[in-house]
C-alpha cells in the first residue's frame, strides 16, 4: 500500500485508476533525485504549478438530450496537405530526454506503448536510445523526432537526416531552450551529473570525438561544473538562433515532413512561426521547467488561436492529466494535446506496460468527458463547450 498526505490525512493507493496516480506511485519508487528531476520546475514553480491550476480555471457547458451515438469517436486527424495522420485520440507524448532513467528499455518502450495505443511518439533529441533503435522497437509507430538547434548546424541537419531516413515523419523544433531553466530542485540533491550507464546517445556522432560530451576528459554532461547536468548542454547550444533558423530548416526539409515550432506562449511567436513557414505551432512552456512566471499554456491558447485562427494546426501541452483537460483545449482550438510528466511516471512504475494503461485511462476519461458533455466525435466539441469566470482569458477567442 502507498501513502500519500499531510500530517492529518494519509491517502492509500495500491493500483493507479487515473492518470495522477502514477505520479504517487512513481515517488514510492524512484529515487529522490530522479522523481524530483522529472517531477520539479523552475525556479518558484509559479509556472508548473499553474499549468495544473489552470485548467480548473475553465468551466465545461455540457449539452444533453443529444442523441449520441453509441461508440464515442475519439479519432483525430492530423490535417497536413501533404500527409494525413490519424490518431485514435487527441493526444501525443510530447518529445522528452532521458526516458531510460525511469526504466532500461527507456524511449523504446514508450515507442511501443503509443504504437499499441495508435497516437504519435515524439524522440527528443536528448534521448538515452537512439534514433534507429526506437524505429526498430516500435516500426508502426507514428514517430516525429524532436530537435534542437546547435551550435554546430551540419550536426542538427545529420540528426535530422538520420531520423527522415528512419522513417520518422515529423520534426519538433524545440525554440525554448537557448538555454535551460534552473531548478532548486536538482541544485539541492546535487543532481549534476547524468547517472552511469547513461549517456545522451545523439552525441556521440563520430566528427565530434575530440570534444565529445560523452566520452573522455572533455565530458561535458559529466562534469561537476553547473548546478544540474543539464544546464550543461549550454556549451552545445546556440543563442543566436533566430527565425532565419526556422526558415533554413523549413527549406531543407522534403515537402511532406511537418514542420512543428514547440514552445510558443506568444500570440506575436506565433505569427512569427507562420510566417516562417511552420507547418504547425506547439503551445508549450516545457512543462514549467524553462521560464518560470508565465502563464500556463492553456490560458496562452485562447491569444494563438485568435492571432493565427486555424492556418495550421495548434498543439499545446503542460499539465494535461484528464479527459476534461483535453476535451477544454480541444474546445479552445487545439488539435492535439501532448503529455510528458505522466509518461515518465508510468514508465517507471510499471516499463511499457503501464504507459499503456495510462494512456488508455485517459482514452476512457475523454470518451467519458465527450459523452457527458453531449459530443460522440472530435469535430463536434463546439468553442461553446467552455467558459470562464476571467473574461481577460478569452483573448482572442472572439475572432474564432
Ligand atoms: C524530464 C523531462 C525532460 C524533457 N525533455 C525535453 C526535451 O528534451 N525536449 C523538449 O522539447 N521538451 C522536453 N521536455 C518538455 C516536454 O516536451 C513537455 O513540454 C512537458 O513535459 C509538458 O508538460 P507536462 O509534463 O506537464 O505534461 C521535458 C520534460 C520533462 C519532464
Amino acid at each position: 500500500m502507498l501513502r500519500e498526505g499531510t500530517k492529518h490525512t494519509i491517502k492509500t493507493i495500491d493500483r493507479p485508476v487515473c492518470v495522477n496516480d502514477f505520479q504517487l506511485l512513481a515517488q514510492q519508487q524512484l529515487p529522490k533525485d530522479l522523481y524530483d528531476y522529472v517531477s520539479s520546475g523552475a525556479d518558484d514553480e509559479q509556472t508548473l504549478n499553474e499549468n495544473r491550476n489552470a485548467w480548473k480555471r475553465w468551466y465545461l457547458r455540457p449539452r444533453v438530450l443529444r442523441s449520441l451515438a453509441a461508440a464515442i469517436d475519439t479519432r483525430v486527424v492530423l490535417p497536413w496537405q501533404q500527409q494525413r495522420h490519424t490518431l485514435s485520440m487527441p493526444v501525443f507524448v510530447s518529445p522528452a530526454g532521458v526516458q531510460a532513467l525511469m526504466h532500461q528499455e527507456g524511449e523504446c518502450a514508450v515507442a511501443r506503448a503509443c504504437e499499441k495505443a495508435g497516437i504519435l511518439y515524439g524522440l527528443s533529441q536528448h534521448a538515452t536510445k537512439s534514433i534507429e533503435e526506437v524505429a526498430a522497437a516500435a516500426p508502426q509507430c507514428l514517430r516525429f523526432y524532436q530537435s534542437y538547434i546547435l551550435n554546430d548546424r551540419e550536426w542538427t541537419w545529420r540528426l535530422i537526416e538520420r531520423a527522415l531516413q528512419a522513417g520518422y515523419q515529423g520534426i519538433f523544433l524545440t525554440v525554448d531552450s537557448v538555454r535551460f531553466g534552473y531548478r532548486p530542485a536538482d541544485a539541492r540533491n546535487g543532481f549534476n551529473a547524468l547517472p552511469a550507464p547513461h549517456r545522451l546517445v545523439h552525441y556521440d556522432d563520430d566528427h565530434t570525438r575530440d570534444n565529445n560530451i560523452n566520452s573522455g576528459k572533455k565530458a561535458i554532461y559529466n562534469g561537476q561544473t553547473h548546478s544540474a547536468w543539464d544546464q550543461n548542454s549550454e556549451q552545445l547550444l546556440d543563442t543566436q538562433i533566430s527565425w532565419r533558423d526556422v526558415r533554413w530548416l523549413k527549406e531543407k526539409l522534403p515537402p511532406q515532413i511537418p514542420l512543428i515550432i514547440k514552445g510558443i506562449m506568444t500570440q506575436e511567436d506565433a505569427i512569427l512561426a507562420v510566417e516562417a513557414g511552420a507547418d504547425a505551432v506547439m503551445v508549450s512552456n516545457h512543462g514549467g521547467r524553462q521560464v518560470d512566471g508565465c502563464l500556463a499554456a492553456i490560458d496562452v491558447l485562447p491569444e494563438v488561436v485568435g492571432a493565427i485562427g486555424h492556418q495550421v494546426p495548434i498543439f499545446l501541452d503542460g499539465g494535461v492529466r484528464h479527459g476534461s483537460d483535453v476535451v477544454k483545449a480541444l474546445a479552445l482550438g487545439a488539435t492535439a494535446v501532448g503529455i510528458g510528466k505522466p509518461v515518465f511516471f508510468s514508465l517507471a512504475f510499471g516499463g511499457r506496460a503501464a504507459v499503456e494503461q495510462m494512456l488508455q485511462l485517459l482514452k476512457n476519461e475523454i470518451k467519458s468527458c465527450m459523452a457527458l458533455c453531449g459530443v460522440d466525435h472530435i469535430a463536434a466539441i463546439p468553442v461553446s463547450s467552455v467558459v470562464t469566470r476571467h473574461p481577460s482569458l478569452l483573448v482572442g477567442k472572439s475572432n474564432l
